[in-house]
């Protein structure tokens, strides 16, 4: 055979080789006409997408991303820091225990966070889409819009994920609290009182909350008992952001009447798919 400068002849014909190769091993694992396997195939597969990712169980998507939960933490920073040595300004809540630890590992398998979340993959993850990671970006991309489940080159959305748990201390809503909780907390908690949020949370204000399916409500207010940081953890303790998240604002037993001009426009449940699964009282 003639060869030319590129090797194209061969290069083809192992091309073709290889698309059956792909072809055969699709058939055999028993998969759609049409559908390959492989790396390609499982970047595509259709869990990533809606409708799919909605319904998808945590061990389906582990069984291909097992390493999301296995994987750690460098011992050193690239440029030499001490992972151990490391100390941010969260981690000195009363709660953070533990060595340094991953993103997803911090949420669904440290003790802390097992003892008051339930998350699941598919409640950050709503949606992925590897050709521009850009909702809206051709016809066949999810949609632009707030139900497009991740923003542009985000792997989710976080004004409705993360903003739910890392919003900032809205006290300026809450009468009676006058400021930013590490300056008045001191008002409201002594020996006795080791949680001044419940002063007012645990009887008179807001006291329907927390009935959702990724969150272990019992859990929470057990755990609280013991100190505000429980609470203050997902209510600004943490802030990675300057906003809040606009919470539904539950009826609670004696609520009063009139609706402050700041809640006029909050929904009053919480949003359906956080709603599967969770019993009504
Ligand atoms: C059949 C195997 C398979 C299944 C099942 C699967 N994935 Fe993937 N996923 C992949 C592969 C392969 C990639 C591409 C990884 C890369 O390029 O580094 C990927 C990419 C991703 C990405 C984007 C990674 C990036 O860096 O762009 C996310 C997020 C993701 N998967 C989440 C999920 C979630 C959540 C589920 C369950 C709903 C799931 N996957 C189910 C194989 C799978
Ligand atoms: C608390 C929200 C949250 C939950 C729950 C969550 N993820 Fe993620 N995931 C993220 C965010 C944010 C990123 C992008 C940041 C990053 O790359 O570390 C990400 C990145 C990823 C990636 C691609 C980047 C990488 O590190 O390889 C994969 C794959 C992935 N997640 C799979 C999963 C699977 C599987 C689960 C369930 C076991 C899961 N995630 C649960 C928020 C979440
Ligand atoms: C349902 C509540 C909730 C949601 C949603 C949530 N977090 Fe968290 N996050 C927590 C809690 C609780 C902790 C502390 C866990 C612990 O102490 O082990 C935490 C810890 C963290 C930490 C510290 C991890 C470490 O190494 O110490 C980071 C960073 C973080 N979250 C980022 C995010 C991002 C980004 C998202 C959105 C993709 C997100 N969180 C969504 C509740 C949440
Ligand atoms: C002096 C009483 C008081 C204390 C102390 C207090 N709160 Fe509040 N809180 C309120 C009131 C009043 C509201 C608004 C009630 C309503 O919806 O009309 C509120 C609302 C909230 C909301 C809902 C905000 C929204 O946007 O819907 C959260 C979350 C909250 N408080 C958490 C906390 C946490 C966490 C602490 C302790 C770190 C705390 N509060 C301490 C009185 C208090
Ligand atoms: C693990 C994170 C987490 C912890 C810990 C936590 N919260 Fe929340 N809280 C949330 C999330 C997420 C919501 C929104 C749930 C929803 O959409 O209904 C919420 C909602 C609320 C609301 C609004 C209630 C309503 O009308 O629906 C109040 C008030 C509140 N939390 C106070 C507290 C207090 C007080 C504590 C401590 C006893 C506490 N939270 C502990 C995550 C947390």
């Amino acid at each position: 055979m003639q060869k030319n400068g590129f090797g194209m002849v061969s290069w083809t014909r192992r091309l073709v080789g290889l698309a059956l190769l792909v072809l055969v091993a699709g058939a055999a694992a028993g998969e759609p006409a049409g559908v390959r396997s492989g790396y390609e195939a499982a970047r595509w597969h259709p869990l990533h997408f809606k409708p799919a990712i909605e319904t998808a169980t945590d061990e389906q998507c582990l069984a291909c991303h097992q390493d999301i939960l296995d994987r750690r933490v460098l011992a050193r920073s690239p440029a030499g820091v001490e992972t151990a040595e490391a100390l941010a300004w969260y981690q000195t809540l009363d709660t953070y225990e533990g060595a340094q630890d991953t993103l997803h590992r911090r949420h669904i398998v440290t003790p802390f966070a097992s003892k008051v979340m339930n998350l699941s993959c598919n409640f950050c993850h709503q949606g992925s889409d590897p050709r521009e990671e850009a909702p809206g970006s051709s016809a066949t991309a999810v949609a632009v819009g707030s139900d497009s489940g991740f923003t542009l080159r985000k792997m989710v959305n976080p004004s409705e994920t993360c903003l739910l748990c890392h919003g900032r201390f809205t006290y300026e809503l809450m009468d009676g609290v006058e400021g930013p909780w590490h300056e008045v907390r001191q008002d409201f908690e002594d020996e006795e009182t080791q949680n001044g949020c419940l002063t007012c949370h645990e009887e008179l204000f807001r006291t329907v909350r927390h009935g959702v399916n990724y969150l272990r409500p019992q859990a929470i207010e057990d755990l609280a008992k013991s100190s505000s940081d429980v609470c203050l953890g997902c209510h600004g303790g943490r802030a990675w952001f300057r906003n809040s998240y606009p919470y539904p604002r539950h009826p609670w037993p004696d609520m009063p009447e009139e609706v402050p001009e700041w809640a006029k426009n909050r929904p009053t449940e919480s949003k359906a798919r956080f709603l599967v699964g969770v019993e009504t009282q």
